[in-house]
């Protein structure tokens, strides 16, 4: 398992007080002072929803099926959005449901513009739109911009002929060597994060293609500034239509080192190249990710959503990044400068795949989050489609729902936007293919067997004990893990001390306390290596305590003695693991294993 996460790294490398108060005040529905005058808390709360986002991140394919084809559709989706209203979520992501061959299940798209049929038509998104819209919800779009399908008209024309007017939307070089007998060698070393090389041959035009990706996703060519005008066309396109933002997919790798020049090789401590699981040596990633350029790009396309104001839709457009980035300094440039803005809310994956329960780093991704991003606004999360679910990476085998439930309060009980994978609300269990033939991301065929690819954790919604899991009355396109039976929305909706119900009591939070809905996070504690303390701060609002148990062993947490200045008469439960004690004082509080304990200091 590990294997696969190191490959999903590699992959990868694929005014704050015055805003916190404003943030106090709009979350206790006070009005708040502007330049144009007051403004109405209600209008404000439209234009700040993000804040305090809870996203919801839907694999379209794997959700509901409504019409028998084993394939999740747009309509399961508008189905279960009483339940997702019910959960607390502000906002859904959509991975890919455009028209795609579905090498990369959507993530190679062949028309921008357009519902790919096996999810619906554009009258069900619209439907779905709509019907979310009366619940609060917004839809949220993936903008995949690094590439296209290699079925998209651009790209079929591209490669039609040397000078067809869209051969310079992707990216063409000449072989090293080529003779007529033979290509020659790809242009320089670089790999596609799917493994092998990154250069595609072409006979007809007799020039290789560079893709980042599958094959089939040839990467486009962002020197070109018609491949901008496109993008703001198709934003355009779907922001008329509603959708309350987008997910810029793979955006760090939009540009390439225009010298060509090779990438390093990783050595090992003994000077031995590391070998990945598609059996190539692992690259640094210095010439094809995080290139200059990619920042322009975000802040054009921040700009163009700006420009977006309709009475329709009121409210704010949100731009999400996914940032897999070495560090926080780079976190912090996706937020781009007050007068050049780029995303609202790049994605911190620096808390999210630490991929281990570590007290002492989980504080200092965190003490990053608040101190090192300038005003801006974190957005956690520590699941997708991408990466074996939250089970694999932190979980024990003993203890996994209770670890489960320190990893959601880390996610709902820090300052920002949450971000979270269908699912992980139930605890639904990672679940890779056991045989080669079952696989069907390409690259766990590929990588057979160190990388099974992502099938693990895209397996079916289970909403309930039957056989088929209530996803589909179909054959489902991955098969239904055996932990249906136990794991499911239906048994969890009914169990006050499920981890859905946890989910729920921490969004509720989320929502409703304004300390804990907008307050900056203070770590407490700071020495202890077990336990996991803040405190969420609001000026003038009650503060409140959390402390996560980070170990199977039962712990006892004085926040009084550690040098925090706190005090506390009496400190009001807001919410405690199942069996958990209401603390007598802030100077002692037990906690079982994995215990999480929430109180109001009072
Ligand atoms: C990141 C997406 O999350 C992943 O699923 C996809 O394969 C690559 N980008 C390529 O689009």
């Amino acid at each position: 398992m590990l294997s696969a996460i190191e490959t999903i790294k590699a992959r990868a490398r694929c005014a704050a007080a015055v805003l916190l108060i404003f943030a106090a005040l709009v979350a206790e529905g006070q009005s708040v002072p502007t330049k144009t005058g007051p403004v109405t808390a209600d209008r404000q709360s439209e234009q700040n929803w993000w804040r305090n986002a809870v996203i919801y991140e839907i694999y379209p394919r794997s959700f509901q099926d409504t019409n028998g084809d084993g394939i999740g559709d747009l309509n399961g989706i508008t189905e279960r959005l009483d339940y997702l209203q019910e959960l607390g979520v502000d906002a859904i992501w959509l991975t890919p449901v455009y028209p795609s061959p579905q090498v990369d299940f959507g993530y190679d798209i062949s028309d921008y513009r357009a519902i790919d049929p096996q999810y619906g038509t554009m009258a069900d998104f619209d439907r779905l739109v709509n019907e979310a819209a009366k619940r609060h919800i917004r839809v949220i779009m993936d903008m995949v911009m690094n590439h296209t399908s290699d079925q998209h008209k651009w790209f079929l024309e591209s490669r039609s002929s040397r000078d067809n007017p869209y051969r310079d939307w992707y990216v063409w070089r000449d072989g090293k060597g080529e003779t007529a007998a033979s290509p020659g060698a790809p242009p320089n070393n670089w790999q596609s994060y799917f493994g092998h090389s990154a250069w595609q041959w072409d006979p007809k035009t007799r020039q290789y293609y560079y893709h980042k990706f599958y094959i089939q996703q040839p990467d486009l060519n962002w020197h070109n500034p018609k491949v901008h005008e496109a993008f703001k066309g198709i934003m355009a396109f779907w922001l008329e239509r509603g959708v309350g933002g987008f997910r810029f997919d793979a955006i760090t790798t939009l540009f390439e080192d225009p010298q060509l020049r090779d990438e390093g090789v990783v050595k090992d401590k003994n000077g031995n190249p590391i070998i990945n699981a598609y059996g190539d040596p692992q690259l640094d990633d210095s010439r094809t990710n995080n290139q200059p350029g990619v920042h322009e790009v975000i802040e054009e396309m921040r700009a163009e959503a700006e420009k977006f104001d309709s009475n329709r839709f009121p409210g704010t457009r949100v731009l999400i990044g996914e940032t897999y980035l070495p560090n926080v300094d780079e976190l912090a440039k996706m937020y781009g400068t007050q007068e050049k803005p780029e995303f609202q809310l790049p994605m911190d994956t620096q808390v999210g795949m630490i991929n281990k329960l570590d007290v002492t780093e989980f504080r200092s991704k965190l003490i990053d989050a608040e101190t090192k991003i300038d005003s801006n606004i974190p957005l956690l999360l520590f699941d997708n489609h991408d990466n074996p679910r939250i089970d694999m990476r932190y979980g024990d085998g003993v203890h996994n729902k209770d670890i489960e439930r320190v990893i959601a309060t880390v996610l709902f009980a820090s300052r920002g936007a949450a971000l979270f994978y269908y699912g992980d609300e139930i605890g639904m269990v990672t679940t890779p293919p056991k045989r080669k033939q079952d696989v069907k991301d390409p690259i766990g065929i590929t990588g057979w067997p160190q990388e099974k690819g992502r099938d693990g954790e895209r397996t079916p919604m289970q909403w309930n004990a039957q056989p088929s899991a209530g996803f589909t009355t179909g054959k489902p396109w991955l098969p239904i893990p055996p932990s249906a039976a136990t794991i499911n929305v239906a048994d969890e909706q009914n169990n006050p001390d499920s981890l859905l119900n946890w989910y729920r009591s921490l969004i509720r939070l989320k929502k409703t306390v304004p300390a804990f809905a907008h307050g900056a996070n203070i770590m407490l504690d700071t020495e202890n290596t077990k336990v996991l303390s803040w405190l969420r701060q609001s000026p003038g609002m009650p503060q409140i305590v959390v402390s996560a148990n980070f170990t199977a062993e039962p712990q006892t947490v004085n926040l009084e003695s550690s040098g925090s200045g706190l005090k506390a008469e009496h400190l009001k439960t807001l919410l405690k693991s199942p069996g958990g004690a209401d603390p007598a004082a802030l100077g002692h509080i037990e906690l079982a294993p994995f215990g999480v304990y929430i109180g109001e200091i009072q």
